[in-house]
């Protein structure tokens, strides 16, 4: 069964168990009502808020969030047009063990039906689960927030954006020039919000404003910072710095998560020993191999005459087949779901262009189409396999049904 929620208008899918319900939405009222943007809910001293808390009872509530959710290590980073519900699910199945969603435009999500249909759907199984917004205006973002509490574990708020777009709108990484404005999206969502509040972050160029910035995060409410280990202006190419989210880590008395540079379950192991975070997140990587955090390692990533890995027996085909199942099941838009098939297909097209040309004339998309792109390829006979290590050492770290 599929249900629309009929107050805030997105999509709650619930295929294996009827009896989800949407109790907890029913009987919170003032901030559900549509649309009106008034209302909100005067602060209900949620059990996050710091105000009424010593510093140490309020870490230890964002600990035991943490713990409650089983303390996930292997997280999928936010990815606008790329961290949706179908490749959220595909990724759990592949070892992630919680996910965000894209960003979400606060404004456009508080006020739009229609867009909040469009950009956010979630399932039962979809957790843990951070819901990211954008945003800089406290009431806007915290009448956003409201439509999502009860479907998430953490609100996130996204600071971390370095595009034109967010220079132009004024947030994610832009607010950086105004930490009392930053301050007062946290602590308006931490005393208001039945669950916790997250923040994404990038570095400052001087290691203590990272350091202050963090502190300045948790004193408002946070319950988690999640650190992209690069600055504002920082490349993607350019290498995470691993030692300033560290750094953050030994500061701060709330969960950190480290972002930057996981591009394999090695980079997993050598960024939680060197950082000493509780997760890592990874976002570009899964775009090529969804099953990354299972093990499985993008042939990039394997050296020639390196006799330590073998063929797991999976390749980009198999995950797409995947990947398409799970969009029939939880519809997505059509320039995702492109996008991924791109993504994963990558090199396969790169070597087959024709079969590429063939997809990129292509009028009316349709499933069967996709499908028969991925037959097509396969009886080329040529496959780009993803490896895993011989020892299997990271096996111990999968879920029992990946070990099977
Ligand atoms: C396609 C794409 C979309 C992204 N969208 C978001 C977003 O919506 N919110 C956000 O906080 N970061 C976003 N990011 C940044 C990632 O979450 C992550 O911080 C960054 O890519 C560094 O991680 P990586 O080295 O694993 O790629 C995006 C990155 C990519 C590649």
């Amino acid at each position: 069964m599929t249900s629309t929620n009929s107050l805030s208008g997105f999509t709650i899918h619930s295929h294996s168990h009827t009896t989800y319900s949407l109790r907890r939405l029913t009987t919170v009222s003032p901030p559900y009502r549509d649309g009106d943007g008034h209302g909100l809910r005067k602060s209900m001293l949620s059990p996050y808020t710091c105000n009424h808390h010593t510093e140490h009872q309020y870490s230890e509530r964002a600990w035991s969030h943490w713990i409650k959710l089983k303390q996930p290590k292997l997280i999928v980073a936010p990815m606008y047009d790329g961290s949706e519900l179908p490749f959220r699910m595909l990724c759990r199945k592949y070892g992630a063990e919680a996910a965000y969603t894209p960003m979400l435009h606060s404004r456009s999500f508080a006020e739009s039906r229609k867009f909040r249909a469009r950009e956010f759907s979630t399932c039962k199984e979809d957790r843990p689960l951070f819901v990211q917004f954008c945003g800089n205006e406290p009431d806007i973002l915290l009448e956003a927030a409201y439509r999502v509490e009860s479907f998430c574990d953490y609100v996130d708020i996204n600071l971390g954006c370095p595009q034109r777009i967010a220079r132009t709108g004024n947030y994610g990484a832009f607010l950086m020039d105004d930490l009392p404005l930053v301050k007062s999206l946290v602590e308006k969502l931490a005393t208001n919000l039945t669950v916790p509040v997250s923040c994404k972050i990038r570095i400052f160029p001087v290691l203590q404003d990272t350091i202050n910035y963090a502190k300045l995060l948790e004193d408002a409410g946070c319950s988690l910072i999640a650190v992209h280990g690069r600055t504002r202006d920082g490349r993607t190419r350019e290498r995470a710095d691993w030692d300033a989210i560290k750094s953050v880590k030994n500061a701060v008395k709330i969960p950190v998560l480290a972002n930057g540079n996981i591009r394999h379950m090695d980079d997993v192991q050598n960024c939680l020993a060197t950082t000493g975070v509780e997760g890592v997140m990874s976002a570009e990587a899964l775009l090529d191999n969804p099953a990354l955090f299972g093990g499985f390692r993008s042939g990039e990533w394997v050296l020639e005459g390196d006799d330590g890995f073998e063929d797991g027996k999976l390749d980009r085909g198999d995950l797409v087949v995947e990947y398409l199942k799970l969009c029939e099941k939880y519809p997505v838009r059509w320039n995702i779901i492109i996008a991924h098939v791109y993504g994963m297909l990558r090199k396969w097209f790169e070597t087959h262009p024709d079969i590429r040309d063939d997809f990129n004339i292509k009028r009316t998309l349709s499933f069967e189409y996709l499908y028969s792109v991925v037959d097509r390829l396969r009886a080329r006979g040529v496959r780009f396999p993803l490896y895993v290590k011989k020892t299997r050492r990271w096996m111990s770290t999968l879920p029992f049904y990946m070990m099977i």
